[in-house]
């Protein structure tokens, strides 16, 4: 059995105009750019990002509704639908699945209307004013929040080397075992 563990990353509406788009306040780099780092930082933690952009509520209920039991975490941004969407508000609070929602700008220091969000209070946790850093900071706490989950045991399910040193010190002996079991299956 593989031993990759996935983290999904959504982009919302208008996120592909990114280093077009109003840059004073998303700043210059496109989705793109972004999302080489976000695949970067995503594996320096030993997870494999899946990255994927809508313009279309619907599409981004459905990618929720897929990712169940799929993915260890969720970052999402879900832009201007942050303020408006009870559907993807209800996609998250259907699924098993630590969600981080994350924002390029600090939306409480923005226009009134975008300091409501109807996603946060079905998030883990909100990263929100950090520009691109808050896509990875949002990579970061998903992984934390996938490690503090316990491993199936005997599922033969390997935690990716980034929880080793967390488990160490929660489940000693049984991070030694699964740690031989990765190195065996990646032979
Ligand atoms: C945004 C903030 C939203 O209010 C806005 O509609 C966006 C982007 C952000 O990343 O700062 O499209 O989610």
């Amino acid at each position: 059995m593989g031993c990759i563990m996935k983290v999904l990353v959504i982009h919302g509406p208008n996120l592909n105009l990114l280093g077009k788009r109003e840059t004073k306040i998303y700043g210059t780099l496109s989705l793109a750019q972004i999302d080489r780092r976000i695949t970067q930082r995503a594996g320096e933690q030993g997870f494999e990002a899946e990255i994927f952009q809508s313009n279309a509520e619907g599409d981004i209920v459905t990618a929720l509704q897929k990712a169940a039991g799929r993915v260890k975490g969720i970052v999402i941004n879900p832009a201007a639908y942050t303020h408006t969407s009870v559907a993807i508000r209800d996609a998250i609070a259907a699924i098993d699945v630590p969600v981080v929602e994350v924002h390029l700008s600090n939306i409480f220091r923005r226009e009134e209307f975008r300091h409501e969000s109807l996603i946060s209070e079905v998030a883990a946790g909100v990263i929100s004013g950090f520009g691109a850093e808050s896509y990875l900071l949002g990579i970061d706490a998903a992984v934390a929040r996938s490690c503090s989950i316990s491993l199936p045991r005997g599922s033969g399910v390997c935690p990716p080397s980034s929880c080793w040193a967390r488990m160490t010190s929660r489940i000693g002996r049984m991070t030694v075992r699964c740690a031989a079991r990765t190195s065996a299956s990646a032979r």
